[in-house]
């Protein structure tokens, strides 16, 4: 980063502007953009990442839960692997539940390749820590508010922070500022296409002190609505609830929460038991399908969520993400060895195949395992069929398995 004015009041809390220069503005300091920072770094590229919230902010909230055995290596691949590889609750199979009976998908057994837990917030807290201790830049507190002359090889962005009015010139700007960031916005109408569905429903979301009560990750279909087990560790499990998207949170006491979960996921055998516990966190997110096409407007590229939602049944956000930075990184690291700008220029078709596919994925499992409301008998007949076909066919099971533990 080379400064190139620095003007700064102490007297005036605001307005003084400091002017950096480098060669990938980033924007957002979340998995996205703490990634292709270090994969840049790595290749010698030199970035500023700028984030809105705080570090503590970033570090502590609670998103998604499962890696891809891709993602996993490629944290080991970057040099972020100690914790990970410690920490990381290594899954080889999840467990489909309906009609009240569980069903084993042996992801293992059926494509060789097993997913992992650890929790979005500690790759970011591995991925900050390492790009700190590294002597690379994140300014926390600081908000992107405007990008300009993106179609330029001069693209800039401005930016606030506490002290000062802030401007970063730049060859690239990464937008990685996630689904109500600026970034995507900024591109005119005419230049984007967005394709959209909204579910009828949320997920309600607890972290809870309890032991996980099972070994693998449960994704239930009930009539009630669907209900989702996974963990954090041996002491932390992660539960969801399918509740409606206007659900005020209010209405769901942790006695009410711990009720409706114990109902859906009964079994007919009994065995099942949930002891309820220490309530630490919960939340409700809206679910959506969502994709803006193309990933790239002029000299500015769209990476993660700014660019594309899944639904998070398929448990895809993260790694979609991970694997939009690693094409980016590729693209970049060759026009910067070579002046070549043929991998660059295809970034956003090939991030969009993934994308695509995965979409598909998330919608599949998100429409075979949700109660939708406007169903009828025939609707609900079909989803039980679905599931009965998924766990009683090899090559159906294979089909969910593959798309699970995701592409290489
Ligand atoms: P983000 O993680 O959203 O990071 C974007 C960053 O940009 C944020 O830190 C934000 O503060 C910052 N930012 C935004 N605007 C600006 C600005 N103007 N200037 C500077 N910084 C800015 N996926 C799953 O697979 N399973 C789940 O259970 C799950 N739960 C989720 C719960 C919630 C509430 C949300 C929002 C998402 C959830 N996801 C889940 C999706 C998953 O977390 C995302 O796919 C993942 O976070 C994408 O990473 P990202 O880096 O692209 O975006
Ligand atoms: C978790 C989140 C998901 O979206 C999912 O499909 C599985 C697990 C989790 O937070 O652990």
């Amino acid at each position: 980063m080379h400064g190139l004015a620095v003007t700064r009041d102490p007297g005036i809390k605001c307005f003084t502007l400091v002017l950096m220069r480098t060669q990938v503005g980033i924007v957002g300091a979340g998995p996205a953009g703490l990634l292709l920072a270090r994969l840049l770094q790595l290749e010698g590229i030199e970035s500023i990442v700028i984030e809105s919230r705080t570090r503590k902010h970033v570090e502590e909230r609670v998103r998604a839960g499962v890696l891809e055995p891709g993602s996993v290596d490629l944290m080991v691949q970057i040099g972020a692997g100690e914790r990970i590889t410690k920490l990381a609750l290594q899954h080889h199979g999840i467990e489909l539940r309906f009609n009240h009976r569980g069903h084993r998908i042996d992801m293992q057994e059926l494509t060789g390749r097993s997913i992992f837990i650890y929790g979005q917030n500690e790759v970011v807290k591995d991925l900050t820590n390492l790009r700190l201790s590294a002597g690379g830049q994140i300014c926390f507190e600081a908000e992107a508010t405007a990008l300009e002359g993106l179609d330029t090889t001069a693209p800039c962005i401005r930016f606030r922070t506490h002290e000062a009015e802030q401007k970063i010139v730049c060859d690239f700007v990464a937008g990685c500022d996630g689904f109500h960031g600026i970034s995507r916005a900024v591109i005119p109408a005419a230049m984007k296409n967005e394709y959209e569905r909204i579910y009828p429903f949320a997920w309600l979301g607890i972290l809870a002190e309890i032991p996980p009560p099972c070994d693998e990750l449960i994704y239930t279909h009930h009539q009630r609505g669907f209900a989702l087990v996974s963990m954090r560790s041996p002491t932390i499990s992660r539960l969801y609830l399918q509740c409606t998207p206007d659900e005020d949170l209010a209405n769901w006491p942790e006695d009410r929460i711990w009720e409706e979960l114990a109902t859906r996921l009964a079994t007919d055998d009994g065995a099942f038991h949930l002891h309820p516990g220490c309530v630490i966190q919960k939340g409700i997110t809206g679910m959506r399908s969502f994709v803006a096409e193309p990933m790239q407007f002029g000299n500015m590229f769209l990476v993660g969520d700014a660019a594309h939602i899944v639904p998070p049944t398929g448990a895809k956000g993260m790694n979609l993400a991970m694997a939009d930075a690693v094409v980016l990184a590729k693209g970049l690291a060759e026009y910067y060895r070579s002046a070549d700008r043929t991998l660059l220029d295809r970034y956003s078709e090939v991030c969009l195949r993934r994308v695509w596919r995965f979409q598909r994925f998330s919608w599949w499992m998100t429409s075979m395992l949700h109660s939708f409301e406007d169903s009828n008998v025939f609707d609900r007949r079909r989803q039980l069929a679905e599931l009965e076909y998924v766990v009683s066919s090899r090559a159906a099971a294979t089909s969910l398995a593959e798309n699970y533990v995701g592409m290489p």
